[in-house]
């Protein structure tokens, strides 16, 4: 008896909830004592900088959303995966769907599945850009302004090289330099890649691309790279090595190693790795990719939209084209110390 009469006030209760909210509609509250469930994906957990994310994400859903509960899912650099794992999320009945895409030009398909489950949907870290966005009111993104990173990277270029005459080997007051590319046709790939040289330009230096190849964010295939440069007649000629991100930086220290050379090496992301090469002299400069404010604002975002709220309510995040950015920062041996964590 007692118990016919709770499940009746609990469904009168969920019908005013629905009511309540005048027809903006709220995602289902998780029955007493459930959690809301967050099905997450990553592209790769083997990537520096996401297994930060995750490391991160995780930590912050334990201290502030114990109502939180992650299904973290390794989408292994497979696309194909990823929509799988999206459908069997779905077919699970998430509360909300936070997905790192594995290639950036397919967030549509994503964003569909999302929209005909009527499952709201955060995109991470890879940009889906501005259409796939708007083509459903549940779909947001947060990550960065990937303009920026590059900006702030061939400023540490400049600031650096204009400290230090020896690094234009030849004299001929060019940077020769090598670039390793992420992942072709990711945003922040392509516009690191463009910016950074930009900026340097700008800033008065000319500059000669002696070395360009994409390594895909990773380390190793970094470190053959370059080590194939410096055994080829380009190798002498190099004077700095830019990297998109840290990973394919500490790729090229190692390589350099190998040789017996040391270049200045540019870096994204600030991972504690790379500030402890800062440390020692091996890595000249990175730029703060704030993986801990992404996961945060991920987080945040998520609360506000199961609540039926504005998905930035009571945030320091501001909505752009359905998008949160997070700044970047330029990080190099005079200001390290402050990332360190
Ligand atoms: C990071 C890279 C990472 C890539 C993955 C970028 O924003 O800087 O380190 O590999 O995202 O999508
Ligand atoms: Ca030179």
């Amino acid at each position: 008896m007692k118990k016919t009469l709770m499940s009746l006030l609990m469904v009168l209760g969920v019908a005013a909830a629905v009511v309540s909210c005048g027809g903006k509609q709220e995602a289902a509250k998780p029955a007493e004592g459930q959690k809301y469930t967050l099905g997450v994906t990553y592209y790769k957990f083997d990537d520096n900088f996401l297994a930060g994310m995750r490391n991160d994400m995780g930590a912050i859903a334990q201290e502030k959303y114990p109502q939180f509960e992650l299904l973290n899912n390794d989408s292994q650099n497979s696309q194909a995966i990823l929509n799988d794992q999206v459908d069997a999320l779905i077919s699970k009945g998430v509360s909300i769907l936070v997905v790192n895409l594995v290639d950036p030009s397919n967030g549509q398909v994503v964003v569909d599945k999302a929209k005909a489950a009527n499952i709201p949907i955060i995109l991470f870290n890879k940009d889906p850009g501005k259409a796939v966005l708007e083509s459903y009111d549940k779909a947001w993104y947060v990550g960065n302004n990937p303009e920026e990173s590059g900006i702030f990277q061939g400023e540490t270029v400049v600031k650096n090289w204009k400290a230090n005459p020896k690094q234009d080997l030849n004299g001929d007051g060019v940077i020769q330099f090598a670039m390793l590319k992420g992942e072709p046709g990711h945003p922040d790939a392509e516009a690191r890649t463009k910016f950074s040289v930009e900026t340097i330009e700008k800033a008065g230096i000319k500059t000669e691309k002696v070395f360009e190849d994409a390594a895909f964010w990773d380390s190793a295939q970094a470190k053959d790279k370059v080590d194939a440069l410096l055994s080829g007649p380009n190798g002498k000629k190099v004077e700095v090595i830019i990297a998109n991100n840290d990973g394919m930086a500490m790729g090229a220290i190692e390589a350099m190693k190998a040789h017996n050379v040391m270049l200045p090496v540019y870096g994204v992301d600030a991972i504690p790795e790379a500030l402890t090469l800062i440390e020692k002299g091996d890595l000249s400069g990175t730029v703060l990719n704030d993986g801990k404010n992404q996961a945060l604002a991920v987080l945040e975002l998520a609360n506000n939209i199961l609540q039926g709220k504005d998905p930035v309510e009571g945030t320091q995040w501001k909505l752009v084209d359905k998008s949160v950015r997070v700044p970047y920062v330029g990080v190099d041996k005079d200001n390290y110390k402050d990332f360190v964590r």
